[in-house]
């Protein structure tokens, strides 16, 4: 009975939906980036096709399948996942943040590979657009989503990021927590609502989280 009343919960809504840890260039052959596998964007994208969305996913490399049904455009760096996410935000109802985005690229990008040399090397960095306040400035009436991804003071800056980056909510675990964050199948998280409110959610797979993340943002949809 679940299932049917859910199953078409967000037809007819546009959700773009970015995934995965962003690689920032050092040279032909380097890159930074971060620990994120993708699993909670890619879950979110499975879900919200399931209840029924037109989903786009932009995602940074994983080593997970493009889910079914989905328009999956690839990206590496965080300065080509701004350029996708905003040539289509005016057309969308819901952007959903997942991604992890690295803060910093490298301030160079050397077009040979670089050869090892003296004991140290130093390589600057410089930080990189955030992409998400960028969403939160220029929103019109779009739901606007954000994760973060924390290891202390979890509520301090989940209300802190809500209200900098213009949120209706924000999805935060504390990645010291085992069951929670990156790589694992499970997830433990808060959903702070646009005044800063707490929802403690308990240990589940990645993909009831999204679910239960595409319920609320429905209930959000709906209230507008
Ligand atoms: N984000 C983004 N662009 C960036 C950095 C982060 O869009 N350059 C988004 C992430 O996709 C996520 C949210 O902002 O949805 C929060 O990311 P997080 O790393 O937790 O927050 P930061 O603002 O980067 O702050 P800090 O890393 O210092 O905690
Ligand atoms: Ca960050």
């Amino acid at each position: 009975m679940e299932i049917m009343s859910h199953s078409q919960a967000l037809a007819g809504k546009e959700i773009l939906i970015t995934a995965g840890g962003t690689r920032e260039p050092i040279d032909p052959v380097r890159y930074l980036t971060n620990r994120s596998s993708g699993k909670m964007g890619y879950a979110l994208a499975e879900e919200a096709v399931a209840l029924g969305a037109s989903v786009t996913l932009i995602s940074a490399p994983t080593a997970l399948p493009a889910p079914r049904q989905v328009n999956a455009i690839y990206v590496e760096s965080a300065k080509e996942m701004r350029s996708a996410v905003l040539e289509r935000y005016n057309k969308v109802d819901v952007v959903i943040k997942a991604a992890a985005v690295a803060d910093y690229r490298p301030l160079k990008e050397y077009d040979r590979k670089i050869k090892k040399k003296d004991d140290r090397f130093i390589l600057e960095l410089v930080k990189n657009p955030d992409i998400l306040a960028e969403l939160g400035q220029n929103k019109k009436d779009q739901i606007l989503v954000g994760f973060a991804a924390e290891t202390d003071e979890l509520e301090k800056y989940a209300q802190e990021k809500v209200r900098s980056k213009n949120l209706d909510l924000l999805v935060a675990n504390d990645v010291t927590i085992p069951g929670a964050g990156f790589a694992v199948d499970t997830n433990i998280v808060t959903l702070f609502d646009k005044d800063g409110q707490a929802e403690p959610l308990a240990i589940m797979s990645k993909k009831e989280v999204a679910r239960r993340i595409l319920l609320k943002i429905k209930e959000l949809l709906s209230q507008r």
